[in-house]
C-alpha cells in the first residue's frame, strides 16, 4: 500500500514538473496532425527515384537548406592551419589495457592562435588497424576518467570557476564506457566541446569561429554559422588528426554525440562522409526529433539558448514549425548510405523520444533507394529492444544521459557495420 501511495505521489510530481513548462506539450493526445516535407520530392516538385538523382539533386538541395535555414554555412577553412603537439603518451593507461595520447591542436589564422586538447585511447596489443569512436565531452577530458595524467584544457577554466565539482577527475566517467570500448577493440578520441566553441555567452572570441575571416565585423548574416556549426567543424578536425595515426582505421570512424552534441554529430555526419557510423543520443529538438511534432522542446526554446547554437535564419520558424521547408528526417537521411543510429531515453520527454524515433523512421526511403534497410515500422520498439538495421534505434529506461547500456548498443551497431561480426 505504501509503495502505491509513493508511486502515485511520484507520478503526480513527475507530471506536474512536465506540465510546469508553459507552452510545452507533453500530452500525446494533444499532438496536432502534421505533414512532413517530402523527402524524395525536389523543390521543383520532381520525384526522386534513383541514387543518382538523390546524390546529384535532392541531397545538395537539402544540404543547402540545412545550411541556410538551420545550422549556418560552414565557411571555407583554407586560411586556418592546424598544428599538432603530442603532449603525453602513456602505454599503461586503463590499467595497461590502452595507450593514451594527449595531443594539443593549435588552430591558427596567421594572426591569432587557439588551442584544443585531444584525449585518445588506443587498445594495446591489437594486431592491425583499429576502428575509432569520436565524440566530445561536456566537462573536460579529465571528467571522462579518473586518471591524474589527464590535462585540463584551457577553455575549461573559462567556463567553470575554481572549486566547481566539474573539476573533479572522472566526474562524468559514467558517460564514457572506456573499458567496454577498449575491450571491444575500438580506439576512442574525445575533446572538451568548450575547446572548439565555449558554450557560455560572451566567450565567442575563444571559439574557432573567431579565427575565420570576417569575424568581428558586425555581420548579422542569417546563415552565419554558430556553435553547432563550429562543433561539427571541430569533429572533422579530429578526423584529420586521426588520419595521421597509423594504427587508426580511417574507414571505420564512428561519431557519437549526446544531446546538443547529438545535434552536432548529425550535422557533422551530414557534411563529412568520413564518419561511417553516426550516432545521435538524446538529441531532441534540432537533432533527430521531428520539429513538426509538437511535443517537448520547441524551436522557440532551442533557438533562444545562448550562445546561439543555430544560425539566425532558424529563428523565423519559432512557433512556425509547420512552415519550415525541411524537417529532421531529412537531416538523418543525409547520412545514407552510411549507418545512422538514434537513441532515446524514457524519462527524456523534453527530447521527444517518439519524435526522435520517427525522425529516423522517415529517413528510411533514402536507405531503400540504396537497397539498404531503415526502420521498418512507424511503431516504436519496446524499451531495451534495439533495432540494428542500416538505420538503428533504441530507447532505454532512465533519464537524459549516456549510459553503459547505450555504449554497449553503439558498439554492437558499430561492430555490425564495421564487419566485426
Ligand atoms: C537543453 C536543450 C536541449 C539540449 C540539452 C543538452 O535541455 O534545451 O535542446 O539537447 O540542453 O544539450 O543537454
Amino acid at each position: 500500500m505504501k509503495t502505491n501511495v509513493t508511486t502515485l505521489f511520484l507520478i503526480v510530481l513527475a507530471s506536474f514538473s512536465l506540465q510546469a513548462q508553459p507552452g510545452i506539450n507533453y500530452d500525446e493526445s494533444k499532438v496536432p496532425d502534421y505533414v512532413l516535407p517530402e523527402l524524395l520530392v525536389t523543390q521543383k516538385g520532381e520525384m526522386i527515384t534513383s541514387v543518382r538523382q538523390w546524390e546529384n539533386v535532392r541531397r545538395p538541395e537539402l544540404m543547402e537548406l540545412f545550411s541556410s535555414q538551420m545550422y549556418g554555412r560552414t565557411p571555407d577553412d583554407a586560411g586556418i592551419k592546424v598544428r599538432y603537439e603530442l603532449l603525453t603518451e602513456n602505454p599503461a593507461a586503463l590499467g595497461g589495457k590502452a595507450t593514451s595520447k594527449q595531443v594539443k591542436f593549435i588552430f591558427s589564422n596567421g594572426k591569432k592562435e587557439l588551442e584544443a586538447l585531444l584525449f585518445l585511447l588506443i587498445p594495446n596489443g591489437s594486431t592491425g588497424k583499429v576502428p575509432v569512436f569520436v565524440g566530445y565531452n561536456f566537462k573536460g577530458n579529465h571528467s571522462t576518467l579518473n586518471d591524474t595524467t589527464i590535462l585540463y584544457s584551457k577553455n575549461f577554466a573559462l567556463v567553470k570557476e575554481p572549486g566547481h565539482p566539474d573539476w573533479e577527475r572522472g566526474c562524468q566517467a559514467s558517460r564514457w564506457s572506456y573499458d567496454d570500448i577498449i575491450g571491444r577493440g575500438y580506439a576512442v578520441a574525445t575533446m572538451c566541446y568548450h575547446d572548439i566553441f565555449p558554450d557560455r555567452p560572451g566567450l565567442k572570441d575563444y571559439s574557432v569561429v573567431s579565427l575565420f575571416e570576417g569575424y568581428g565585423t558586425g555581420s548579422k548574416a542569417p546563415d552565419e554559422w554558430q556553435a553547432i556549426g563550429a562543433w561539427a567543424w571541430g569533429s572533422s578536425r579530429i578526423v584529420d588528426y586521426l588520419a595521421t595515426e597509423p594504427v587508426i582505421d580511417t574507414d571505420k570512424i564512428a561519431i557519437m554525440g549526446h544531446s546538443r552534441q547529438g545535434k552536432a554529430a548529425l550535422w557533422a555526419g551530414a557534411q563529412d562522409t568520413r564518419f561511417k557510423v553516426v550516432i545521435s543520443n538524446d538529441s531532441g529538438e534540432g537533432g533527430a526529433a521531428l520539429s513538426r511534432r509538437e511535443y517537448g522542446e520547441s524551436i522557440a526554446r532551442v533557438s533562444s539558448i545562448q550562445p546561439a547554437w543555430f544560425c539566425r535564419a532558424f529563428n523565423q520558424y519559432r512557433g512556425k514549425e509547420q512552415e519550415r521547408p525541411i524537417d529532421q528526417h531529412e537531416l538523418i537521411a543525409l547520412m545514407a548510405p552510411r549507418a545512422v543510429y538514434v537513441a532515446s531515453a524514457v524519462k527524456d520527454q523534453w527530447a521527444d523520444p517518439k519524435g526522435e524515433y520517427l525522425g529516423a523512421f522517415y529517413a528510411g526511403p533514402v536507405y531503400q533507394l540504396y537497397g539498404l534497410k531503415g526502420l521498418e515500422s512507424d511503431e516504436m520498439p519496446g524499451i531495451h529492444q534495439p533495432i540494428m538495421n542500416d538505420v538503428g534505434y533504441h530507447i532505454r529506461e532512465g533519464k537524459h544521459d549516456v549510459t553503459r547500456y547505450d555504449w554497449l548498443r553503439f558498439l554492437d551497431f558499430a561492430d555490425q557495420h564495421f564487419g566485426k561480426r
